[in-house]
């Protein structure tokens, strides 16, 4: 009985090439309403007030926090100036505690800034002094300058009381005084734009970069007098970054019941749509809903339910990948995931069924995520002819889901070369920049320098 299930979800979810198409038509268009004035569509398109990039000439000691994906990040960078050196990178990590993402924001601030003095301190800079950091905020920040902007608010399951509408770096500095740490903030920056910092050090094609990690998000190169919001003059040689706030992104996309069940019980309904489809915060719900709907009514796992499956985010992204990735001839290792982390018993016959859910859920989130990419890039391609698909153009790919799901990259990259075709798409590289956006943030320290 939860065959037809199976069937009625891989209709639902399915992405042939004319919904690919006119996602990717209306993220271009979203994009082109979102330059032109602000509130001109779901995107934000926010200027990120980074308009020279890095040339590999960077040269000193910097600081790069990084807050927003599942982790906390500190890092060390030592730029050596020309040939495009780094020296060296240290860095600690610690995953952001449960309870801080729903704390004040003094807690969260002040979380952060002791993880930056213990780290100054193991390296020798004893007092915390004259450091400068880039700080890495994975949220939807209205930049006011390179070095401040306000929360607009929280995505990906924070919920910090008091910090939407502050601006972020005086949240910090405030937390940093409080601690007696003499460092400063010279570069704020969204994590798609760390990202397409770092990987253009070592890249001069890269236009784009993406995240798709525990949330979802792109930025890329724009020609600034293609951004009517600037209100100026501007010759068609300078740059800046635009971070797209793409997990807003809302239309032509195939959603079923348990994509609209899960946006509704959510702690912000209605909003990061396209964030909720595609990235790694949600795709394990996703299925879980679908699986828990196929053993409520089509016993897929017999005739009771498993308990455990009810529990909202028991089952992870990280899950349903170490499933995909099983070769054995029983599906072991499906039927001990199923076991360990929802208390499922299963069989072949349902150990299949499951792994067509995941496969379906997957598919559908890389392959609307690679139809993102392509509305970007044709928009850079219409505005300025042969800017990028007459010529190799790399596109920076980072965060956890793209770096562990095999299954979730290739149907992201079978979608571009699909609608893309062969020949433009040999020109278009996507490639993972793993931790560009820790260099990323201390290059951009570097150049936005206070110390000079
Ligand atoms: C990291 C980047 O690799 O991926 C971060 O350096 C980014 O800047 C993160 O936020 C996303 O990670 P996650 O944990 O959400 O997959
Ligand atoms: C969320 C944030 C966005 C970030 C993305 C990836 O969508 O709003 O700013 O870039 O997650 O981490």
């Amino acid at each position: 009985a939860a065959a037809p299930m199976l069937t009625k979800l891989q209709q639902d979810c399915a992405t042939p090439l004319p919904v690919l198409r006119n996602v990717a038509a209306s993220m271009s268009d979203d994009i082109r309403a979102g330059l032109a004035v602000d509130g001109g569509s779901d995107l934000k398109m926010i200027l990120s007030y980074v308009d020279s990039l890095p040339t590999g000439d960077e040269k000193g000691l910097f600081y790069a926090l990084d807050l927003g994906g599942t982790n906390f990040r500190v890092l060390r960078v030592e730029l050596g100036g020309k040939d495009k050196r780094v020296i060296a990178i240290e860095s600690d990590q610690v995953s952001i505690p449960q309870e801080l993402m729903s704390a004040t924001s003094e807690e969260l601030f002040d979380f952060i800034a002791s993880a930056l003095a213990n780290f100054a301190h193991k390296g020798g800079n004893f007092s915390g002094n004259k450091g400068e950091i880039g700080f890495t905020f994975s949220f939807p920040v209205k930049q006011t300058s390179i070095d401040s902007g306000i929360l607009i608010k929280w995505t990906k399951g924070f919920a910090v009381s008091g910090t939407a509408g502050k601006d972020v770096v005086a949240c910090l500095n405030e937390a940093m005084d409080r601690k007696g740490i003499d460092m400063r903030v010279s570069a704020l920056v969204n994590d798609t734009v760390a990202t397409l910092a770092g990987a253009r050090y070592w890249d001069d094609d890269v236009m784009v970069a993406v995240i798709l990690g525990t949330g979802t998000n792109a930025c890329y190169v724009e020609r600034m007098d293609c951004i009517p919001k600037l209100q100026g003059e501007f010759s068609p040689s300078r740059r800046t970054i635009v971070n797209l706030e793409w997990g807003a992104f809302s239309k032509g996309l195939p959603l079923t019941v348990f994509d609209r069940d899960m946006d509704a019980a959510s702690i912000n309904p209605g909003e990061q749509i396209f964030e909720k489809t595609i990235s790694g915060m949600y795709l394990g719900e996703i299925a879980r809903r679908a699986l828990l709907h196929m053993a409520e009514e089509g016993s897929l796992f017999g005739k009771s339910v498993p308990e455990k499956l009810s529990m909202p985010f028991v089952l992870g992204t990280p899950d349903l990948s170490t499933m995909q990735q099983d070769s054995t001839e029983d599906l072991h290792t499906v039927g001990s995931v199923l076991y360990n982390v929802a208390g499922v018993e299963s069989n072949l016959i349902s150990r299949k069924i499951v792994l067509e859910v995941c496969d379906t859920i997957v598919k559908r989130a890389a392959r609307l995520a690679g139809a993102g990419i392509v509305g970007i890039l044709q928009k850079i391609e219409e505005d300025t002819k042969d800017a990028i698909f007459g010529k190799r153009t790399v596109v920076a790919m980072d965060g956890g889901l793209y770096e562990r799901y095999p299954q979730y990259r290739r149907y992201l990259k079978e979608a571009v070369a699909e609608l893309l075709g062969p020949e433009t798409s040999q020109n278009i590289v996507i490639e993972h920049s793993k931790d560009g956006s820790g260099i990323g943030a201390a290059l951009l320290a570097a150049t936005n320098s206070k110390y000079g």
